[in-house]
């Protein structure tokens, strides 16, 4: 039971004040200032319930060394309804809220309740931000948990070698930011870091994009131009989504990691590299190689380190910390005053799913903190948000009442379009992207990006490590 230290000269309000509490608490008095900080120093209440005006020493002291003792735990002042100076006064110095006296039996109680509530948010978040001051050298990776420590030590200890890493994780886990992560930690940091999203490329394009072209190595091609290992030279590529390299574009990188060099398009010789290669995918290698879609060989070239992200889900002790990172970031970011979660607000993150992972996450915060200007993000505020995505037949309403922009709701749209139509074509991935008429590598790249399981992900649930 939590307890409560009621301080007043009057012996009556200590004793309606107890009355009214004792079922709930359990109640101590003091009927002087002296006996007040006495009893606060070796009671240590939960709360307390304080007469500003007494005489002796005043409310407004015992105040200001409770204060000085303990700046979370909640203060609610007693104060005559005349007299609102010694009101605002007391709430400068930190009481959590006042009372007026008489005061009424149910607002006593709220506001009793109120301060609770009120002082443990406080609290944990405090406990939050204090957490987030001390984290990792990773300025902007967050998360405490045995997952993302070995992350960290694991980015320390590779630092200064040259060894390719290959990063996996479902989508949103934050593999481009531990890519981008280990080139700032690395030697090479002052050099360039390039990234490309494999899957973002036309296979047409692709060689071009990574190893460039001579001049009049085909129709279009008026000059040369430098591939991405050529810019890279001396630093960092990052593979991006390299798991949707067409088989042919696979042999060819086969290659320049072996042998350190490469072919520009239309170029006769090889021209030298030295470049640190960083990989990532979401997709599971392993089935890859035995689907065919992936080189064995390749994998084991890109493979020297492996870094794995978990899905969020397995590692929930980050909900909360990462919550309050990107609640703060937003706020500050929008000059809003920062918010906190309620208890059933961390409750709820910390029992979702997180399909989307860390990026669902932020999306929803994101949203959340734009739609409303209220200190305290509940439970409903948050479902309200995530009930509002992919809903594809309701969205031109959502878009009204919610003013939601263009964009998310495209986006959205899009994704209900592709679900619908894998459905529909018995989630044959060829024939959906003909139905579709996009490529099967736009359609995977969507389907990545949108988090849509494909039969076989649905069914072998394992992932690469
Ligand atoms: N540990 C983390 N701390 C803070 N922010 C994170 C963390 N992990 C991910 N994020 C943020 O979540 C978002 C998604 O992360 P990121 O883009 O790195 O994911 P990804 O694994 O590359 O996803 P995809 O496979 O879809 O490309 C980014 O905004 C990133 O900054
Ligand atoms: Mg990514």
């Amino acid at each position: 039971m939590e307890k409560i230290l009621v301080v007043d000269d009057e012996r009556a309000i200590v004793q309606s004040i107890r009355m009214l509490l004792k079922d709930s608490y359990e109640i101590v008095s003091a009927s002087s200032a002296d006996e007040a900080v006495d009893l606060f120093r070796r009671e240590r209440p939960d709360l307390i319930i304080l007469d500003i005006i007494m005489p002796g020493i005043s409310g407004l002291e015992v105040l200001k060394i409770i204060r000085e003792q303990d700046l979370l735990v909640p203060v609610v002042v007693l104060t005559a309804t005349k007299m609102v100076k010694p009101a605002v006064e007391a709430m400068k110095m930190g009481a959590t809220d006042y009372i007026t006296k008489p005061f009424d039996i149910d607002e006593l109680r709220l506001i009793v309740r109120k301060s609770f509530k009120t002082a443990s948010l406080e609290r944990e978040v405090k406990h939050l931000r204090s957490e987030l001051d001390n984290r990792s050298k990773f300025q902007n990776i967050i998360g405490k948990s045995k997952a993302m420590r070995e992350i960290y030590s694991k980015i320390e200890q590779i630092a200064d070698t040259k060894h390719t890493v290959l990063i996996t994780g479902e989508s949103g886990t934050g593999k481009e930011l531990v890519a981008s992560a280990l080139y700032f930690t690395s030697s090479r940091r002052d050099k360039p870091y390039v990234a490309i999203n494999c899957a973002a490329i036309p296979d047409n394009l692709i060689e071009s994009e990574l190893f460039g072209f001579e001049k009049g190595a085909f129709t279009d091609a008026q000059v040369r131009k430098a591939g991405q290992f050529e810019l890279a030279d001396g630093g960092t590529l990052f593979l991006d989504e390299v798991g949707d390299l067409a088989l042919n574009t696979q042999a060819k990188l086969l290659r320049v990691i072996q042998e350190r060099e490469f072919t520009r398009l239309g170029g006769g010789k090889p021209t030298k590299v030295d470049v640190r290669i960083i990989a990532a995918t979401n997709h599971d290698l392993a089935v890859a190689i035995k689907n065919g879609r992936f080189r064995e060989d390749l994998y084991y070239r890109i493979n020297v380190i492996s870094i794995h992200l978990p899905p969020l889900r397995e590692r929930r002790e980050d909900i909360p910390l990462l919550a309050q990172y990107f609640s703060d970031k937003i706020s500050e970011e929008n000059g809003i005053r920062p918010k906190v979660f309620s208890g059933d607000a961390t409750d709820m993150m910390m029992g979702y799913d997180w399909p989307g992972n860390i990026r669902e996450l932020y999306n929803l915060i994101e949203q959340v903190s734009a739609l409303s200007d209220k200190e305290i993000i509940t439970k409903d505020d948050l479902v309200a948000g995530l009930g509002s995505r992919g809903l594809g037949s309701h969205l031109k309403g959502k878009i009204h009442s919610e003013k939601r922009s263009f964009d998310s709701a495209v986006v959205e749209f899009e994704k209900e379009i592709i679900i619908a139509a894998l459905k529909r074509n018995n989630y044959i991935q060829t024939r959906t992207a003909e139905y579709l008429g996009i490529t099967r590598r736009v359609l995977r790249y969507k389907m990545d990006m949108y988090n849509i399981k494909t039969q076989e992900n649905q069914s072998e649930e394992g992932h690469n490590a």
